[in-house]
């Protein structure tokens, strides 16, 4: 009885509780930057300083001058902001928020695959554990893993992991053969053939764009294949009316702010409720525990010092080589 009566009680202050502007207040007093990927609830990304793909996040975390970050994604992307700014608190709403690529492959997992291909790069999948990083000698994003690809030594054959659909597409548009690990997204993974041809025999005029972590044949149906941030940019700029959309269905909150006139037809996973796509991990995080971590400063991401310098590594790489050929691009766009 005293429990129910407790938990009602909690209950009651929790609705009693503005947290829009608890957040609000706890950010300025802290000096807190929130930092918040396209697959988080509307709420969550309306209140964020910034909302990105995993390389922008990365790039924002690299460069704050925050005192705590308090990040709105899933726990490797929490890990990535404490690697790149050690010296800053990094919190995240909910420890839980995992990842099914992050858990398809482990450190030991790792150094068994490169022991049976010694002679090969590792490329790592941002979607890993910083313990998995640290086994690595590049990161990828799905936004910066083409610039990485391209700029690894051509004589060295390629270890990918965890993502085999992400892998299996970056091998055909690079040209390069990479050895896959069998990791897969539990979300992306649900796509279906079927279920374009449906949504195509109904908007026939309609443009498809999905993200790479989808099955080969979904990714082969699509006029436009890229990260989370590219997808919001080929709906802004492409002179169609209508989309179907293949990724996380949050992502569809920052389309609509930034392109209201477009309509979005969400391709269907596997939430029954919703007819699209939704990512357990990521629906881990709410309001409250936004709230409750700023205002507790925890759960906090803590780093061995030792594992947090040889996981920077492969990261830094790849934020230096995608700035490189970012401005290469700029530069050549500049000069036509
Ligand atoms: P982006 O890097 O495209 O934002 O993707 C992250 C992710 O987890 C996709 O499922
Ligand atoms: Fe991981 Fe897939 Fe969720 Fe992205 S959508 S965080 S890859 S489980």
């Amino acid at each position: 009885m005293t429990e129910v009566l407790n938990t009602t009680t909690m209950q009651q202050q929790a609705r009693e509780i503005d947290f829009a502007a608890e957040i609000e207040r706890l950010r300025r007093e802290k000096n807190a930057v929130i930092l918040a990927h396209y697959y988080q609830d509307p709420e969550i990304q309306d209140i964020a300083d910034f909302v990105g793909d995993s390389l922008d996040l990365s790039r924002k975390a690299a460069e704050t001058d925050a005192d705590i970050i308090a990040f709105c994604g899933v726990r490797f992307m929490g890990e990535v902001a404490k690697i790149l700014s050690p010296e800053k608190k990094v919190v995240i709403p909910d420890m839980q928020a995992g990842c099914s690529l992050e858990e398809s492959i482990t450190a030991d997992d790792l150094r068994a695959f490169k022991a049976e291909h010694p002679d090969h790069l590792v490329v790592t999948y941002i979607n890993s554990s910083v313990e998995v990083k640290a086994e690595s000698d590049y990161v990828v994003t799905s936004a910066s893993a083409i610039d990485i690809i391209n700029a690894t030594p051509k004589d060295r054959p390629i270890l990918f992991v965890p993502d085999r659909h992400l892998g299996r597409w970056l091998e055909k548009v690079t040209g390069r053969e990479m050895t896959l690990w069998p990791g897969e997204c539990i979300v992306h993974v649900e796509f279906s053939v079927e279920a374009i041809e449906g949504l195509k025999a109904k908007y026939p005029d309609a443009k498809i764009a999905v993200h790479p972590e989808s099955p080969e044949a979904v990714v082969e149906m699509a006029d436009h294949v890229g990260s989370t941030r590219s997808i919001i940019d080929y709906v802004v700029k492409t002179d169609a009316q209508r989309f179907i959309i293949g990724t996380e269905t949050h992502i569809l909150h920052q389309i609509r702010k930034e392109a209201p006139e477009k309509e979005l037809i969400p391709l269907p996973g596997s939430d029954d409720t919703c007819q699209c796509a939704t990512c357990p991990y990521m629906a881990m995080n709410t309001m409250q525990k936004l709230y409750l971590a700023l205002n507790n400063e925890q759960p906090e991401i803590v780093i061995d010092e030792e594992l947090r310098i040889r996981a920077l590594t492969p990261l830094q790489r790849m934020l230096d080589i995608s700035a490189r050929a970012q401005a290469k691009r700029a530069a050549r766009q500049a000069a036509e």
